[in-house]
């Protein structure tokens, strides 16, 4: 029993099996229903809680897909309508929720909920983004930039706008896949340093550059995401897209980057802001296969955490 807390603290061979799970996983399934079980179903009897005290689409979705595709059972349950969102302690639910269910996924604000939940279950936990770090989606864009285009190690990968939790993860991935990462942001937006600093340590490049022409120079991958996220005050809005606005990845900032660089986008986007729809839509998109392979890199967290 493990819990997928977050990439740098996961195992490096762990994290490459996972993604080739998941890839020999996507491709067992070509030509299935999406409502087709797999042909194996190593969830079979397993009950799964995806809790969430934030709204999502695509985490919802795809972890309630993937849990059924592989014969277990879910429950969705938004953090308000729980105790939880009413003073009983996390603790307490951990405890509670572990004599019902078999795994739980839970997206929330604090990093600290997650750590605490994880620390009080005795079932695996799996952190489907706090504040500060969103592992399971960059697992999924791992998979994808090497569907697409081959091993990620040694790759130039460059994130613009907000270093935020997307962005935290990664700064994870880059030390644990052993890709170089430039961050290009105003300086009021960086990630955290010890973000930075990790992925430096375990022996990979991490740039910060300004000028966003200059940082894309070369990158074999352009990230955005959203400028204001879910736990942003709107209050800061104004200000962050006054200061994000040159970071803008529209198909004059793609020109710089190699011609065959890939762009990511997590999603949900603010077409015309972060990026824009002639990017989105572009030859080097690759934002629904993000979305797609959530799916598949959680099937293969999910078994990983179960050791089924
Ligand atoms: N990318 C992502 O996590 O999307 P949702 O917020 O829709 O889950
Ligand atoms: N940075 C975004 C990611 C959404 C999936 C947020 O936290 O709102």
């Amino acid at each position: 029993m493990t819990d997928f807390l977050d990439i740098h603290t996961t195992d490096q061979s762990d994290l490459q099996a996972m993604i080739a799970q998941a890839r020999a996983m996507k491709d067992a399934r070509a030509g299935f229903h999406k409502g087709m079980p797999d042909a194996e179903t190593p969830l079979a009897g397993h009950m799964v809680a995806l809790i969430f005290e934030k709204p999502s689409t695509r985490t919802r979705v795809s972890f309630d897909v993937g849990v059924r595709q592989m014969g277990g059972q879910t429950m969705v349950l938004s953090g308000n309508d729980m105790q939880l969102g009413h003073g009983e302690t996390i603790a307490d639910t951990a405890r509670v929720l572990s004599r019902y269910v078999d795994l739980i996924m839970i997206r929330t604000f604090e990093e600290t909920t997650l750590l605490e939940m994880a620390e009080h279950a005795t079932v695996p936990v799996i952190n489907g983004l706090t504040n500060r770090t969103h592992p399971c989606q960059i697992m999924a864009d791992v998979m994808t930039f090497e569907e697409h285009r081959g091993p990620i190690k040694g790759k130039k990968v460059v994130w613009t706008g907000d270093g935020n939790n997307v962005c935290a993860s990664f700064l994870h991935a880059a030390g644990q896949f052993g890709f170089d990462l430039v961050f290009a942001g105003p300086p009021t937006l960086d990630p955290e340093r010890e973000f930075i600093e990790g992925a430096r340590s375990k022996g990979v490049n991490v740039e910060i550059i300004r000028n966003p022409e200059e940082a894309v120079k070369g990158a074999d991958l352009v990230v955005a995401d959203t400028w204001v996220s879910m736990h942003d005050s709107q209050t800061t809005k104004e200000r962050r897209h006054n200061q994000l606005r040159p970071y803008q990845v529209n198909e004059a900032l793609m020109a710089h980057a190699k011609p065959d660089a890939l762009f990511m986008h997590c999603l949900p986007a603010h077409r015309e802001e972060e990026a824009t729809s002639a990017v989105m839509d572009g030859p080097n998109s690759v934002i629904f296969d993000e979305a797609e392979n959530r799916l598949h890199a959680q099937k293969a967290i999910m078994r990983w955490c179960l050791g089924v």
